[in-house]
């Protein structure tokens, strides 16, 4: 399945004509802005390293099937900043006449260098982090730059205000927050709102295995402000695809016991797996499929945010176009297994 039209990647890219014919694109919120229903995070497997050409291979693939949303952050990698820089390359090469076609977003918010302006959301982290973005990824600007995670000490309108600066300045488009809870989400939507630099989306966690979204009652609130949402690790990292059916393969996230821990996939997870990979059966998808459309059945979700080690898992996943829709039964029948794989999951978290 590596992509047809460019059989070996050292030729110039062109990207194919048809790359628009079979995405569906949802409207972000109330803004101008559409996004594909799926998204390519570079989190992992975008260090470089060892993965440049799959990296320039899947980002390719990507984009010829209509994924023009690619999701960054200034810390990808290991190490920090390698994501950004991998992209850059493949921009560098691939994509730059392509610029208008994509929406880039990178963010900042975590740790990313020593001392006390390197995290979480004062003015001075936030501007600095965006200026070596751009430099990384070879840019003039970012199409959204978020905030990566609340911070609990600097006043929420000082971090606002450094978003409403930057699109200002004319280094991002468009603004977003992610990992936010309700409550807060508000007061930084009101807060922008009054600067005149509306929030366009929201970054949350979301999967058929974690809904503190729902609990929260956190898309009524994006809602009610006109933002979109973008929901991160559709998959549970890996846990809801075929990935770990049959135990952990060689080279998996949960081999790597990074971002998913070894220790997860046991008899009773695999078990809880195997049910809803029979679902999925049942509904004509593979899991991961079926665990992207779960996410996507609520319209206030704009695009699905996931991550891939290669081209195939890309394919696949792109096949959740075929079927979005849920009948209650089928809800119900998720439900009666992701119920205790939940449980489990607390209990080993
Ligand atoms: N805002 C935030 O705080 C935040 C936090 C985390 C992530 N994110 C964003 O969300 C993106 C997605 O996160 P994620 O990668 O953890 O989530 P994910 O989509 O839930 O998991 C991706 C992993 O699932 C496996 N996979 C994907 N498709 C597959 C398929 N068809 N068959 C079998 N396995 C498949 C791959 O594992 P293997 O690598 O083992 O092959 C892949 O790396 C990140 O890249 C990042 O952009 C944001």
């Amino acid at each position: 399945m590596i992509d047809a039209h460019h059989p070996s990647l050292t030729s110039v890219y062109a990207a194919d004509p048809a790359r628009y014919d079979n995405m569906i694109y949802r409207r972000c919120g109330k803004s101008g802005v559409q996004l594909p229903i799926l998204t390519l995070g570079l989190w992992h497997n975008f260090d470089g390293y060892k993965s440049f050409e799959t990296d320039r291979a899947m980002i390719r693939y990507a984009f010829d099937h209509g994924i023009t949303h690619f999701d960054i952050a200034n810390n990808y990698g290991p190490p920090y900043g390698a994501a950004e820089r991998v992209f850059g390359q493949i921009y560098e090469q691939d994509l730059k006449p392509y610029r208008d076609e994509l929406f880039i977003s990178t963010k900042a918010g975590y740790d990313m260098w020593p001392g006390p302006y390197g995290d979480y959301g004062s003015k001075k982290y936030l501007v600095a982090s965006l200026n070596q973005s751009l430099k990384r990824m070879g840019l003039d600007y970012v199409d959204v730059f978020y905030h990566h995670r609340p911070d609990p000490e600097t006043p929420l309108e000082e971090t606002m205000g450094a978003l409403d600066f930057l699109v200002r300045q004319g280094k991002a488009l468009y603004v977003g927050i992610s990992n936010y809870p309700a409550d807060l989400t508000k007061k930084a939507a009101e807060i922008l709102r009054g600067l005149g630099t509306p929030c366009l989306i929201h970054q949350p966690s979301y999967s058929i295995l974690n809904r503190w979204t729902e609990t929260d009652h956190l898309f009524d609130i994006t809602a009610e402000y006109g933002m979109g949402t973008i929901v991160f690790a559709p998959l549970q990292h890996g846990l809801l695809s075929s990935r770990y059916l049959n135990g952990i393969p060689e080279g998996s996230r949960a081999s790597l016991d990074r971002h998913l821990k070894k220790d997860l996939i046991t008899d009773e997870s695999i078990g809880y797996i195997r049910q809803l990979n029979s679902i999925a059966i049942e509904r004509g998808q593979t899991l991961s499929q079926m665990a992207l459309a779960w996410v996507l059945k609520d319209n206030r979700v704009t695009s699905a945010l996931f991550g891939a080690s290669n081209v195939e898992q890309i394919a696949e996943n792109l096949r959740v176009m075929e079927n979005l829709s849920f009948t209650t039964e089928e809800l119900q029948e998720i439900d009666a297994v992701a119920n205790p794989f939940m449980e489990f999951l607390k209990r080993h978290s």
